[in-house]
């Protein structure tokens, strides 16, 4: 079998220096809000190209934590994309802001600035983008649409590391872009983890307080905040980590370039090869309207898929106030998307294999 993503394999190669800084921070007796989180906070900074990293518990802190931070107003609509994971809206409805849903873009499953500019009316106060699979939305014009209408702008880069647009980095076009750092991430911990990063110093400050019980110096409270910071092991291993993401991104291009050239088979739709070299390619995410035959058709030829997502957030019965609203471009996206392997350990041949299996699935 092809595994889908085998978590071991792609540590592998990290396994001593993981094991060193693992050891460097047990030894060390501080475990919490020391110096391997602030070396890795100022590296990835200084990877996303801005100012400010501020490391948290995981993604949908991060997402939270910059919600909580802008202070909108109860009840304020926030613009969110209705084609991501639920992680992204779950903060918005958390905080008792109301999420206003948005088609993507069809071709490229991405949040579309034009039916954005439509969602805005008066009590709209910030705009989620997502750059879902990898690929950074359409954030140059996003960015404008919330100059123009005074409107805040969150990334959700979750799955995104290391993915440009117009050359540059995610996490800096944004006033703030939130980073998950789960263990299949692009650049991914050993347990949860997250950051934030932002351009906006007084922003970054703030979030400093609230993940901490809205505190910087100790018993003294400036916020009601949380719990939510970035332990000193798993900064570590990120620290290890994070100088080949690069490396990593390189051949997951390598290995969306050839899927995009190679894969034939009527019906499939391929994902958008516009901007390989922007892409991060977290995920390969094809298209095909009998999407449980080629799983199933897959699976018995030894190759493991996903689906990234079965069922729309406004379909879930966690948010079934939402239940009668239709949303065909969304909806048609879930019941047809399959995730064929990419990461950085599929060998040549084994892509190879995959290609091969697809090509033939309308020739059985
Ligand atoms: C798009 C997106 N947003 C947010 C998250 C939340 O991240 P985490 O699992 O670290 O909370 C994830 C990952 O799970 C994600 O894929």
């Amino acid at each position: 079998m092809i595994p889908f993503l085998d978590l071991n394999q792609v540590n592998a190669p990290y396994l001593q220096a993981i094991e060193d800084a693992s050891l460097r921070v047990i030894r060390s007796g501080w475990y919490i809000l020391g110096n391997e989180l602030n070396s890795f906070e100022k590296a990835f900074a200084e990877y996303c190209e801005t100012e400010h990293c501020i490391g948290v518990a995981n993604g949908l802190d991060a997402i939270t934590l910059i919600l909580l931070a802008l202070d909108l107003p109860a009840d304020a609509e926030i613009i969110v994309p209705a084609n991501t994971y639920i992680a992204s809206v779950l903060p918005v409805s958390y905080l008792h802001l109301k999420p206003v849903f948005v088609e993507p873009d069809p071709h490229t499953m991405l949040i579309d600035p034009a039916r954005i500019e439509q969602a805005i009316t008066p009590a709209t106060k910030a705009i989620i983008t997502v750059d879902l699979y990898g690929r950074s939305c359409e954030i140059a014009a996003i960015v404008d649409l919330g100059r123009k209408y005074k409107l805040k702008v969150i990334t959700d880069a979750a799955q995104a590391h290391g993915a440009t647009h117009t050359g540059r980095k995610v996490g800096a076009w944004a006033d703030a872009t939130a980073f998950s750092f789960y263990p299949t991430k692009n650049l991914g911990a050993l347990g949860d983890a997250g950051a934030i990063t932002t351009g906006d110093a007084a922003l970054a400050e703030k979030i400093r307080y609230l993940r901490n019980y809205g505190s910087v110096i100790r018993y003294q409270n400036e916020y009601q905040g949380v719990n939510s910071r970035l332990d000193e092991m798993q900064a570590a291993i990120l620290g290890v980590k994070l100088p080949y993401l690069d490396a990593e991104n390189t051949r997951r291009r390598e290995i969306a370039a050839r899927y995009l050239r190679e894969l034939q088979c009527s019906d499939l739709m391929l994902p958008p090869g516009d901007r390989i070299d922007e892409d991060a390619w977290h995920l390969f995410v094809v298209r095909h309207p009998r999407r449980a035959e080629l799983v199933a058709y897959l699976e018995a030829r030894g190759v493991q898929t996903n689906v990234h997502y079965p069922q729309p957030i406004h379909k879930q019965l966690a948010y079934k106030e939402f239940k009668d609203l239709h949303l065909p471009l969304t909806e048609q996206i879930h019941e047809q998307v399959i995730s064929l392997p990419l990461n950085p350990v599929i060998t040549d041949d084994e892509v190879a294999y995959i290609i091969q299996t697809v090509n033939q699935f309308d020739r059985q």
